[in-house]
């Protein structure tokens, strides 16, 4: 029985094209900055996002922290939606490098909001910290991937220029919220000051994110990023897996979206389990077993059953993404319905 593997997107192993991409990039060392396919990489970034300059990091948790560090004075306040990947799942990076003070903050479906925003900032009075950094979560992984609308972006974006606090978007998987709202990366990251975006995820790339903002910011994001142990040598071949992914597993993120409606279509059959995250825009399903049912019961029938899926002891996590294919995923549904675990 073939395995599939629903636990993230992050599990996705390159294909023969990007094997193949990887073999013929030409290389040289990226210190130097004389990695012609580094370059190219950061130069679609750039084209991609809308900004004057990229670079390439080895993760998403890089591409949060070196804004992090750079960006706000030392002691100031980090405002976010309180369920946040910088708040639970970058090991307090913020505070522990970058000397920053989280400010939690609530909102609908794990967005920001106008009016949270609003609330969390102080007064200005001398021994109160400052707001240095507003950051967007976007597609929002612990929400269920769910996406900023244009408008509540705008509204955030307006806000924040008038006080003088850049937005930084974790958009990690800023490409699911792009495919699935119509809206362009570019329009989408003109919200914000600085944004990172993960080619290790939905894109099936095997490492690596791409930091992006004003010429000025990567200048200094380079030296930091130098600085964190990151800068590295030959890694065109990393790059050109970038450069594939985002040119040929852009318009597949389409095929993992309505997988993962598939899957909470099945859940809202099962007598069993019960859909956490009801509206579905983009790859990521929650959902917990039904009052009186084991969940360690139900998590065990998926491992016997060769689906893999995460979760802990409350909650479970599926996560589409290349790497299965509709037949996989009607496997996956055709298990769910008939779930019997009593
Ligand atoms: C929303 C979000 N931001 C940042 C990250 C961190 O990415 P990495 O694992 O590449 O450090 C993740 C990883 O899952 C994520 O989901």
């Amino acid at each position: 029985m073939k395995t599939i593997d629903l636990r993230s997107d992050t599990i996705t192993v390159p294909d023969e094209g990007m094997r193949k991409a990887m073999y013929d990039a030409e290389v040289g060392d990226d210190v130097y900055g004389e990695d012609v396919t580094v370059n190219e990489l950061q130069d679609l970034a750039s084209s991609l996002t809308g900004k004057q300059a990229s670079l390439f990091i080895s993760s998403g948790s890089m591409g949060n922290l070196i804004p992090q560090f750079i960006i706000p004075e030392r002691g100031s306040e980090v405002i976010a939606h309180r369920d946040s990947h910088i708040f639970h799942y970058e090991l307090s990076s913020m505070a522990a490098v970058a000397g920053l003070m989280p400010r939690p903050v609530d909102g609908k479906d794990g967005k920001l909001t106008l009016e949270s925003v609003k609330n969390a900032m102080r007064p200005e009075i001398y021994y109160m910290p400052k707001t240095g950094l507003i950051e967007i979560e976007n597609t929002h992984n612990a929400a269920g991937g769910t996406f900023y609308t244009t408008e509540e972006l705008k509204a955030l974006h307006g806000f924040s220029l008038s006080i003088d606090v850049p937005i930084h978007m974790d958009g990690a998987r800023v490409f699911n919220a792009s495919a699935t709202s119509g809206v362009s990366v570019k329009d989408i990251a003109s919200c914000c000051e600085t944004i990172t975006f993960c080619l290790s995820k939905g894109l099936g790339a095997p490492a690596g994110s791409m930091l992006c903002g004003t010429a000025e910011f990567i200048a200094e994001a380079k030296r930091v990023r130098k600085m964190f142990g990151g800068g590295m040598r030959q890694i065109g071949i990393l790059a050109a897996a970038g450069i594939y992914a985002l040119k040929n597993n852009v318009s597949k993120l389409e095929a993992d979206h309505i997988h993962a409606r598939m899957i909470a279509d099945a859940i809202r059959k099962s007598e069993i389990l019960t859909l956490v995250n009801e509206n579905i825009s983009t790859n990521i399903v929650y959902f917990t077993a039904a009052e009186g049912c084991s969940l360690k019961t139900a998590a065990e029938k998926f491992h016997e059953n060769g689906i893999l899926i995460s979760g802990d002891s409350s909650v479970f996590r599926i996560v589409t993404h290349l790497d299965v294919s509709q037949e996989d995923i009607e496997r996956v549904c055709r298990f769910i319905e008939n779930l019997k675990i009593y």
